[in-house]
């Protein structure tokens, strides 16, 4: 399962505006292009670090900004793009067999993310020779 650069995007999420507070929801497999089986966040980042990139071989993601900024590099080892999420109401889905490595994060920025499936350490792909070699189809 190998997804193509072209298949990540930014996908709008609903927005209740109130001035009580706005609301934002997603429902897998309706507003998110797969059944959502865990989340996990990534909070209390130092301004400006990265986190090391890697990919997925089975793992769909959709990455939001919950508060703050930070940008998400996806490469397919032969074309890279770009992505920054600064708002609540969007996010980026990522499918399968691409490369990200999210950097430049702002102070107090919160990053969600909804996954696919269980956290599996034997679905990363963490050596980027061997994403190459994956991606390339040289095993
Ligand atoms: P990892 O996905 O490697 O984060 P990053 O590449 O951004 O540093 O996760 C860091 C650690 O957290 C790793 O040791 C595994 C653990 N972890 C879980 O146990 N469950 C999870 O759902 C996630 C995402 C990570």
């Amino acid at each position: 399962m190998i997804g193509a650069l072209n298949e990540c995007r930014k996908i709008q999420l609903p927005k209740i505006h109130d001035v009580r507070g706005n609301l934002t929801f997603a429902e897998g497999e309706r507003h998110i292009p797969f059944k959502i089986e865990r989340a996990y966040w990534i909070y209390d980042v130092p301004g400006g670090e990265y986190r090391p990139g890697h990919a997925y071989r089975t793992l769909s993601e959709f990455i939001v900004s919950l508060s703050g900024s930070f940008d998400v590099e996806v490469t397919d080892a032969e074309r890279t793009e770009r992505y920054q999420l600064n708002r609540s109401y969007n996010g980026l889905y990522i499918p399968p067999g691409i490369w990200r490595r999210l950097e430049n994060f702002s102070t107090n920025s919160f990053c969600l993310v909804l996954a696919s499936a269980d956290y599996h350490e034997d679905d990363y792909i963490r050596d980027f020779d061997e994403f190459k070699r994956i991606r390339f189809g040289r095993q």
